[in-house]
């Protein structure tokens, strides 16, 4: 799949709620998921990245050193961040934005409501670089960037040569 990178308009946009968990939607989830696993060092994608903008987001932190929590495979159909607390700050880097990292501070424990790909109400407590990388993807679905997040791009924001 294409992945839109910054300045694509697309990317700002905000992102619809999944009414129905059907047929296309788990075939798109499917597609999202390989461009995630495709990508080396990849650990989440949002469908806006791949021009659509739907509510789901896909995140697996698996194998990653800086990752205590791992849940494996995260879907998350319209999530939602009940509960959050705490702070950590890390060194992000997307897909969209392949020219720049930035260290960007967020919360370091969160609770998610998200629908499953079965179509159920679930819950999701995560912590550490798993709710990071959680929190960027959700990002994502309201058109914000971790670029938006970097409070001072003289001290934060570094440049990088190739993905
Ligand atoms: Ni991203």
């Amino acid at each position: 799949m294409n992945i839109l990178q910054f300045p694509n308009p697309r990317l700002r946009e905000k992102s619809e709620p999944v009414k129905k968990v059907d047929e296309k939607t788990l075939a798109f989830i499917e597609r999202l998921k390989e461009a995630m696993y495709i990508n080396k060092g990849c650990v989440g994608i949002a469908a806006p990245q791949v021009g659509t903008l739907s509510r789901i987001v896909v995140v697996d932190v698996t194998g990653h050193k800086k990752a205590e929590q791992q849940s494996g495979l995260l879907v998350l159909i319209n999530p939602i961040l009940l509960i959050r607390e705490g702070s950590v700050t890390n060194r992000e880097g997307c897909l969209s934005v392949p020219d720049f990292t930035g260290n960007v501070e967020r919360y370091s424990g969160t609770r998610y409501q998200y629908v499953d790909t079965d179509g159920y109400d679930r819950l999701l407590e995560t912590s550490g670089f798993e709710a990071v990388a959680v929190q960027h993807e959700v990002d994502h679905l309201d058109g914000v960037l971790f670029i938006d997040r970097v409070r001072n791009a003289k001290r934060d924001l570094f440049k990088r040569k190739a993905y």
